[in-house]
């Protein structure tokens, strides 16, 4: 098991932005929606990716992956995707609808468990269910068969699930009739796979906002397209200069899909100055306190929760941090607390109160987000911080110790 090895640094300069892997990951997936040539740029080459390219080569498309271009050409033949696929990476069920649309029927494994809490599916069964699949869960897969769908089907959500939301969005894009998807998520990636849709020439709208709509065609097109970049990972850097004491620029970034951080950093005295498509960050004054309430989008992201703790845990005052997306979304706290934080959880609340700094020590990445956390603790900390687990890091940091390194921090990626 690989682990990184990070000492203390104030980091400056710039560092450029990834394309977004969670607007890759369900444009690869609707990629199963035809039979013809596709190319997608500005792909992130990370774990998450190859697995999902593993995906579509399993049902008989042809990838090639090369500078951050993915060419997809050649038939949908297969509709089994492996267990070992699917257990990688929970986005992977999101094959499940368009495969079965496709081919008529299909099986995919059902996701398991993962670190930051129960993550069922059940949305998504529902959903296909509404939409006229038969669906059998035996042995640990699901089966889905198309019979028929209603000419208008409202898919109403329990909570704005982005996967679910995707998963229906996709699938729906291919059946005939009307289907309406109320308390869509409105996450920016929802918007980029409508674009993405209805360049293939969907007729999907209203993504970005809490309805979308979606008319039904009978065939789907090869297309060209280029996805946004990745809001999560700019703010992961952003909150990293912010937390290092340092300055510098986050560049090829669409600032306003991350207005939620933004206002948390200059809320606590973190400098921000917003451009085009570059933000800079001045981290060099002293960080107060605030309230953080972690929501869907526009909300303030969960995938930005483990780092924002780590800045905060060294800003003046009591902080506190309310996770309403993953509630059990706290395990990087015990790993924070053995650097020296004080941070003690009540109801699904996190109570940070400021010291003054952290210190070096071994520590475990349980999640992807968590990890990046534990990094940034290792940048702030006195001395040496290990993050055991590289595996979560590199699902979905593209480059990041050359980044990293890019921006003065000591960084080291161990065997
Ligand atoms: C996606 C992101 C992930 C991010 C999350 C929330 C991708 C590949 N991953 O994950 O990085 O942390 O959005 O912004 O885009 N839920 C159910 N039943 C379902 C589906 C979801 O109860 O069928 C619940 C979940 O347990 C969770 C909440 O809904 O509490 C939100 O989950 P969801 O938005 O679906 O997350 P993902 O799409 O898995």
């Amino acid at each position: 098991m690989g682990y990184f090895r990070v000492r203390k640094s104030v980091l400056d300069g710039k560092v450029s932005i990834s394309g977004a892997k969670n607007s890759a990951l369900p444009i690869l997936a609707a990629s199963l929606l035809t039979n013809e040539d596709i190319i997608i740029d500005n792909v992130p080459d990370l774990l998450d990716v190859q697995t999902m390219l593993c995906i579509l080569r399993e049902s008989g498309r042809n990838v090639k992956f090369e500078n951050a271009k993915v060419h997809i050409s050649g038939e949908v033949v297969n509709s089994e995707i492996s267990y070992e696929l699917v257990r990688r990476m929970r986005a992977s069920f999101n094959v499940l609808g368009p495969l079965s649309a496709v081919l008529g029927q299909a099986k995919v494994a059902l996701p398991g468990g993962c670190a930051i809490g129960v993550r069922p599916v059940d949305f998504h069964i529902e959903g296909l269910k509404k939409l006229g699949f038969e669906i059998r869960i035996e042995h640990g897969e699901v089966f889905s068969k198309f019979i028929k769908k209603e000419k208008e089907v409202i898919l109403s959500l329990p909570f704005p699930s982005v996967g679910a939301t995707e998963h229906l969005m996709t699938t729906a894009a291919i059946l005939d009739g009307v289907t309406v998807i109320e308390n869509a998520a409105m996450e920016p990636e929802i918007l980029d796979l409508q674009d993405f849709l209805n360049k293939m020439g969907a007729k999907v709208k209203g993504a970005g906002t809490s309805k979308i709509v979606i008319e039904g065609v009978s065939k789907l097109k090869g297309v060209n397209h280029r996805v946004i970049p990745d809001r999560i990972e700019a703010g992961t850097y952003a909150i990293a200069i912010a937390a290092s004491g340092g300055k510098g620029y986050i560049e090829n970034v669409i600032p306003e899909h991350l207005d939620a951080l933004w206002e948390v950093l200059k809320d606590t005295g973190t400098k921000i100055e917003i451009n085009e498509n570059r933000v800079y960050i001045d981290g060099s004054n002293e960080k107060n306190s605030t309230k953080v309430n972690v929501l869907p989008y526009p909300g303030f992201p969960t995938d930005l929760q483990p780092q924002i703790m780590v800045y905060l845990s060294i800003s003046k005052g009591t902080s506190t941090i309310t996770e309403n997306v993953f509630k059990n979304r706290f395990l990087h706290v015990d790993e924070l607390v053995r650097m020296g934080a004080n941070i003690y959880i009540t109801n699904g609340t996190a109570i940070i109160k400021g010291v003054k700094k952290l210190s070096g020590a071994k520590v475990e990445g349980t999640d992807l987000r968590a990890s990046a956390a534990l990094i940034i603790a290792g940048l702030v900390a006195d001395g040496v911080t290990e993050v055991y687990n590289d595996q979560h890091v590199l699902r979905g940091y593209e480059k990041i110790v050359e980044k990293i390194k890019g921006l003065n921090g000591n960084i080291e990626h161990l065997g």
